[in-house]
């Protein structure tokens, strides 16, 4: 038997610990730093690699790491240095998330289908350059900003004052050092995620999240409020032309490049007339899609993310997924993604009817009592035999818990359902 620590403290941590374990292999799970909904949480910080690989050897730990900054720090190198098994990208494979500029490089050099950039670091030159384009643009942070450093413009006007936002105000700190403006492609988005081993990629299930804080996808993005899987968007040719066309061309490209890349590989797709163009890459789960597809997994995850590190999937059985739909709703404090009050008592978790999971993310225990420490709080994840009714077995369950600023969008799955 072995320990497994999970690090970081959202929602889609919640559910990796939740899964990891069920695995008859694994004995306990630690969570670093973990939330109010994680147990055996240990205080330490997910930048603090030496701490964490003190713990993990002193505890025999087979780490698993959810979220993107220790990967892009280096902290699966350190630890393969330490001959410590841990799960996710290298430094120099993570990327393909750490640098969107790297990314968009990257896909050029190798043909990968993407939407047309330039790269800018001074204000004024970019401004030209929006205001020379007949088409509208989409202008990101170079660097990682919690996924909120990517603003969708609409006309010339937004796309300086998000050039301002970034690179003079310096909003994402350096993050916002160097800018992309690329064309914004205008189409259905989803998320396609693949577990690899440097060679082989075994699609997870499809899946659709909703970046928009507001319903009807209004509003500026957020990390994510609410996904589904799996997603009629992502039909069985489409499955097919996205993971030949994107995500064994990624891996192969990778190693060509001398990079082996290993963890789970996310690809953000924008489909336009039947053809997916990536939009960004994520070298990790997605966070909230993380949650309706570990509760559809009919298969040890441990097992294969260590086959992940072992090069070794291509041998593994095929996977299988339960045959139902999994919703969730993130509940939110209302504010988010701006500011929000924290510090409130959180109520109803057993009212919630007991096959539907609600993941913890921004909240945190005190005296047997959960209270809310962040902007998206929990992940009430449900699942259904269609997609109908994991929604309403969801939203069932979303409404049995409050607290005084409780948010989240009504209309999650909902364009899942226009095209059944
Ligand atoms: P990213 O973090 O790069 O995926 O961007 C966050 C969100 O912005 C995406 O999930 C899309 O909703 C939107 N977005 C990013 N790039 C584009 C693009 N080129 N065209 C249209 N929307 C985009
Ligand atoms: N849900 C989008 C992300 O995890 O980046």
């Amino acid at each position: 038997m072995v320990n497994v620590l999970v690090i970081g403290s959202g929602g889609r941590e919640h559910a990796l610990s939740w899964k990891l374990s069920q695995s008859s292999k694994v004995d306990k799970v630690f969570s670093a730093p973990g939330n109010g909904g994680t147990e055996n949480n240990i205080p330490i910080d997910i930048d603090d690699l030496n701490a964490l690989a003190e713990f993990a050897k002193k505890n025999n730990c087979f780490t698993v790491v959810g979220p993107e900054a220790p990967l892009a720090a280096g902290i699966v190198d350190k630890f393969n240095q330490l001959n410590l098994k841990i799960f996710g990208p290298s430094q120099k494979a993570a990327q393909l998330e750490s640098s969107k500029i790297w990314a968009k490089n990257f896909m050029k050099r190798n043909g990968i289908q993407t939407a047309k950039f330039e790269i800018f670091d001074d204000a004024k030159k970019a401004e030209e350059y929006v205001r020379s384009l007949d088409y509208n643009v989409v202008v990101k942070a170079d660097g990682l900003a919690s996924g909120k450093g990517v603003i969708v413009c609409n006309d010339a006007d937004d796309a300086i004052a998000a050039i301002n936002t970034i690179l003079v105000k310096k909003t994402f700190g350096n993050a916002g050092n160097r800018i992309l403006v690329e064309e914004r492609i205008d189409g259905i988005e989803a998320s396609y995620i693949a577990l690899c081993d440097g060679m082989t990629a075994i699609p997870m299930a499809s899946s659709q999240d909703h970046k928009r804080i507001f319903d009807d996808d209004k509003g500026p993005n957020t990390g994510g409020m609410g996904a589904y899987s799996p997603t009629p968007v992502i039909d069985n040719v489409l499955a097919e032309k996205i993971q030949n066309k994107i995500i064994n061309k990624t891996i192969q490209s990778m190693k060509n490049e001398g990079i082996v890349f290993k963890g789970f590989l996310y690809a953000g797709v924008m489909i336009r007339d039947n053809e997916p163009y990536v939009l960004e890459y994520n070298v990790r789960m997605g966070d909230p899609e993380c949650q309706p597809i570990t509760m559809r997994m009919d298969f040890d995850l441990y097992d294969y993310l260590v086959a992940s590190i072992n090069g070794t999937l291509s041998t593994m059985p095929k996977i299988t997924w339960k045959n139902q739909s999994s919703v969730c709703i993130v509940l939110a404090s209302e504010g988010y993604p701006e500011s929000y009050p924290k510090d409130e008592v959180i109520t109803g978790f057993d009212l919630v009817p007991k096959n539907t999971m609600v993941f913890h993310a921004g909240t945190k225990k005190q005296d047997g009592k959960i209270f809310s420490s962040g902007g998206r709080v929990l992940g009430v994840t449900a699942l259904g035999d269609t997609l109908k009714s994991a929604i309403s077995n969801a939203y069932i369950a979303a409404e049995k818990i409050s607290w005084s600023h409780k948010y989240y969008r009504k209309d999650i799955g909902k364009k899942g359902l226009s095209y059944l």
